[in-house]
């Protein structure tokens, strides 16, 4: 089907979100080459990002659907868009590990690269002001941000995305170390998955090498960033045309 691009309605870090015209329940999103860490705070990125990183999200979200978990793609467009669901996002961003790493390591004194005996689920407000900061269910009851049955279905949803993307990275190759997801509701009050998974938003190691593939390469200065998208977006799509062992 062909969309036609309206007017911006918001820009981020990553995307640039905009309306689709006579289409009030779509949106069309612009995957930016920008690359921000540190809450914005540290500002860099390459030529094909947004190429990149629209691809690896399309080919996820298309295998999410194979595997029933409802989610915002519709369609690509051009080399860096996509047309997506409009949803209006829940402000909480959910944060699933495996491995410990970053903050969670920072956090607890753990060693990054521990494996956890079973997977840590957080919440994050996310509030840019406040800097994102973590809180638990009472935050959230009290915050108004979710019900509890819309926090409960939101777990549910991102424990089945848990192993369906360690299943597909795991053939790809890689260790799914962490990830980040935003959820939202449709028109018709369907709580669906949004926004991206890219290496932006997951930290994915390679298996033998241990290797970063990911957006750390950027935040400590590691070098090969682009290299390193490629790599993700390389075996993300064989792995998908292979049927990663489904
Ligand atoms: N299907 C959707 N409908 C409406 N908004 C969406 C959808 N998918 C993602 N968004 C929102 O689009 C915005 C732009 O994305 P981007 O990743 O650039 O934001 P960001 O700068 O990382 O974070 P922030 O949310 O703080 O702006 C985000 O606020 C995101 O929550
Ligand atoms: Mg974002």
């Amino acid at each position: 089907m062909s969309f036609q691009v309206g007017e911006k309605i918001y820009e981020g870090k990553a995307k640039v979100i905009f309306n689709v015209q006579n289409q009030p329940d779509l949106v069309y999103q612009e995957f930016k080459d920008s690359l921000t860490a540190f809450n914005g705070e540290k500002k860099g990125g390459f030529k094909s990002k947004g190429h990149l990183n629209r691809d690896i999200t399309s080919i996820i979200f298309q295998r999410l659907s194979q595997k029933g978990v409802p989610n915002h793609w519709i369609e690509n467009q051009g080399d860096t868009g996509m047309i997506t669901k409009r949803v209006k996002i829940i402000p909480i961003e959910v944060v699933v590990r495996n491995i410990a790493a970053g903050s969670l390591a920072k956090r607890l004194g753990w060693e990054e690269g521990r494996k956890l005996s079973l997977p840590i689920m957080e919440f994050y407000y996310k509030n840019d002001n406040l800097g994102d900061p973590i809180i638990n269910e009472d935050h959230i009851r009290i915050l108004g941000l979710a019900t509890d049955e819309t926090l409960s279905e939101i777990r549910r949803m991102a424990k089945i995305i848990n192993g369906e993307l360690t299943q597909l990275f795991g053939a790809c190759g890689l260790d799914l170390v962490d990830f980040k997801l935003e959820f939202g509701r449709t028109k018709n009050g369907e709580i669906i998955l949004a926004d991206e998974v890219s290496p932006d938003t997951c930290r994915l190691w390679d298996k033998t090498t241990k290797e970063k593939l990911d957006k750390d390469r950027f935040r400590r200065d590691l070098g090969n960033i682009e290299e390193a998208y490629r790599k993700v977006h390389e075996r993300v799509e064989l792995a998908v045309k292979k049927g990663a062992n489904s």
